[in-house]
């Protein structure tokens, strides 16, 4: 994928699968489809990659993790249909990226550090902490997602990612 597709993200259009499949599988394949369909369809407001090698690779993988948790977003406010396969694959995606990124945490040359800010560095141990906090999140979330009837019931852990991505950028991400 060029990194001007990576900018390519979804915006939900898209019909939810219908219910008569015959099996689990064809219903499956179905709400992977859809997933796909729906993940090409939106455009993410993000600027293009920046920075150096390692601060290029993060942001392709932040923003790899974002379309998924943009889907997500649509549907948990209800912009979007909630259906509770495609929701279940959607979490499933976002909870595997959303490690990828932290992989990427090296410095770059001066000022090629892309939005990152300096005190992820300088403050290592309270970025560590954000990263944690986040992906225990994103687990929670997730396990939620896998059983979820009424998509209401997945506010709370929803909100509690929200605000871990918020957290985490007002503290260590440059504003655009
Ligand atoms: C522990 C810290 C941390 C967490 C948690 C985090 N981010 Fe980020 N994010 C960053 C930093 C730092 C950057 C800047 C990367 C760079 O440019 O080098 C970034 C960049 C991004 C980008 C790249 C595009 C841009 O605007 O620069 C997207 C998209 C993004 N984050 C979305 C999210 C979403 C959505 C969540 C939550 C689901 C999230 N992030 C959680 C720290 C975090």
């Amino acid at each position: 994928m060029s990194k001007n597709k990576l900018l390519l993200m979804v915006l939900p259009i898209i019909i939810l699968v219908g219910c008569h499949q015959e099996n689990a599988a064809e219903k499956q394949q179905d709400a992977q489809r859809t997933a796909s369909e729906l993940i090409s369809k939106v455009v993410l407001d993000v600027p293009p990659d920046h920075g150096g090698e390692h601060a290029k690779k993060r942001q392709v993988a932040f923003k790899e993790m974002a379309k998924y948790w943009f889907v997500i977003r649509v549907t948990v406010d209800g912009r979007e249909a909630f259906d509770e396969q495609t929701f279940k694959i959607y979490a499933q995606n976002f909870a595997d990226k959303a490690p990828q990124a932290f992989n990427h945490f090296q410095k770059d040359y001066e000022d090629l550090n892309g939005s990152a800010k300096d005190e992820i560095w300088t403050e290592a141990v309270k970025f560590k902490h954000e990263e944690d906090q986040f992906l225990a999140a994103v687990t929670k979330f997730n396990q939620k997602a896998a059983n979820l009837k009424d998509v209401s019931a997945i506010k709370p852990e929803f909100e509690v990612v929200a605000q871990s991505c918020a957290s985490c950028h007002q503290a260590f991400k440059k504003a655009k």
